[in-house]
């Protein structure tokens, strides 16, 4: 992916927070996302709590942790989503980045193609996009005669006709049944080997987490509490262990 010379932010400050301006071209490439001292509460409770953390460029990154734990909401901060949220710290983030939620979110007026240009031009891009994940053919479809797997498919074309240096992921897979979110993890892993964006996916699921990511983070108490390199040469069962040992989880307990 090209690297770009445009200034880098995450679009809108949240109260409080420090967005940083032009940045040097060495800034530019990596890393592609910088968190210093980041924090965020709701109605005085804290729930990110001073958060350090760099997202190198091109890095596929998952996040874990329990529910309620803060993930979405540092997925919509770096997303520049959460305007109207008390914060502080400095944070910066590509301009060019997509975000795929746990519904696919199409509008249901516009058939599917339409969806995936919503905002941009170039109609060859989309509908390369929807080859991209399979939906060749499926461009004047309607929203509601797709099911929840292929409306998840275009939700990632729609994503991809961006061409993000950034994906932001908040469990995409999590409504999708067993069968329909492998062959969506194997999609989603395709996808960013051949585009290679920095992918941040929040998934409840450790194990989804060790088959995607190169590297795994568990937020826990406002924090990062794990950060885990994940080699693929080594034994998943280790990683697995550590990870639902981090969740609080045993084996036994499952
Ligand atoms: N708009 C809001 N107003 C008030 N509290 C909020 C708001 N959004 C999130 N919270 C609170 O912040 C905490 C973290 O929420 P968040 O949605 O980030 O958790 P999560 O880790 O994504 O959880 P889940 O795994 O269930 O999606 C929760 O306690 C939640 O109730
Ligand atoms: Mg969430």
């Amino acid at each position: 992916m090209a690297p770009h010379t445009e200034q880098l932010s995450t679009g809108q400050p949240s109260s409080g927070q420090l967005i940083t301006g032009q940045l040097s071209t060495g800034q530019l490439t990596r890393p592609a996302v910088q968190l210093r001292e980041l924090t965020r509460s709701f109605d005085g409770r804290t729930v990110l709590d001073g958060i350090d953390l760099d997202l190198p460029a091109g890095q596929f990154t998952a996040l874990l942790g329990h529910s309620g734990s803060g993930k979405s909401t540092l997925l919509r901060a770096i997303a520049g989503l959460d305007q109207k949220v008390t914060g502080s710290g400095r944070l910066t983030a590509p301009e060019r980045l997509s975000v795929v939620f746990q519904d696919a979110r199409l509008l249901p007026w516009r058939r599917v193609l339409d969806n995936v240009l919503l905002g941009t031009d170039g109609e060859e891009k989309g509908r390369a996009a929807l080859a991209e994940v399979g939906l060749k053919g499926r461009e004047l479809a309607w929203p509601n005669e797709l099911s929840g797997g292929e409306a998840q498919r275009a939700a990632l074309a729609r994503s991809l006709v961006r061409e993000p240096e950034l994906l932001l992921a908040d469990e995409p897979f999590g409504a999708l049944d067993a069968l329909t979110r492998i062959k969506m993890r194997a999609l989603l892993r395709e996808l960013w080997e051949r585009h290679r964006p920095s992918v941040l996916l929040v998934t409840h699921d450790v194990d989804e987490a060790i088959v995607l990511a190169d590297r795994v983070l568990v937020l826990d108490r406002g924090r990062i509490g794990v950060d885990l390199t994940v080699d693929r040469s080594r034994p998943r069962g280790e990683y697995r262990s550590r990870l639902l040992g981090a969740l609080g989880v045993t084996e036994d307990s499952r």
